[in-house]
């Protein structure tokens, strides 16, 4: 398995995943998020996949905090149905959080209503529960400073 930046033949297979996971509608919006790395913004996402063959099994994507650069944010983490469980959702967030931390990053915020898998894996911490508690905003503080004698 290689993770790697999604091309831009394969939105449509990301999305996908997308739609098995939640719902058509939600299958959209991802299909046009992801398709904002392939534009010319100025604070542009990023996306990753897990790929296996050819195949696309799960991607995730993040994107710089505005005008807060030093807080990356993460999002739309979906691994293939058929293909969860097996450790790819960890090597994608794995692989997030590393090119953020390279980034000297200070912290890593995202929303998600399966915080123990964020928790367990990779210390993100719970700030804030919302929706009766059905979704957690976590952060992961990478370093508290970034030392430069100036
Ligand atoms: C959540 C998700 C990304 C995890 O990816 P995955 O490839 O299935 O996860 P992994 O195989 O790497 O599992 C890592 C750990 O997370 C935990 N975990 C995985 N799926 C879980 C779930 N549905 N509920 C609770 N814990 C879960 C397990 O404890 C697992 O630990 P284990 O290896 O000791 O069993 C994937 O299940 C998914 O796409 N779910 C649907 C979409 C979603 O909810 N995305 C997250 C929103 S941010």
């Amino acid at each position: 398995m290689k993770i790697r930046p999604i091309k831009q033949k394969e939105i449509k297979f990301a999305s996908k995943i997308v739609g098995k996971n939640y719902s058509k509608e939600y299958e959209k919006i991802a299909s046009k998020e992801i398709g904002e790395m392939f534009r010319n913004v100025i604070t542009r996402p990023n996306y990753i996949v897990a790929e296996e063959k050819g195949e696309v099994l799960g991607f995730g994507g993040y994107i710089q905090s505005w005008m807060d650069y030093n807080v990356y944010h993460i999002f739309w983490v979906n691994v293939r149905p058929d293909k969860q469980r097996k450790g790819i959702g960890t090597a994608i967030v794995k692989k997030l959080i590393e090119i953020i931390n390279n980034k000297k990053a200070f912290m890593i915020l995202l929303t998600t209503s399966k915080p123990k898998f964020y928790a367990k894996k990779f210390k993100f911490k719970t700030l804030v529960k919302f929706k009766n508690n059905k979704y957690n905003l976590m952060g992961l503080i990478l370093r508290k400073s970034d030392n430069v004698i100036d």
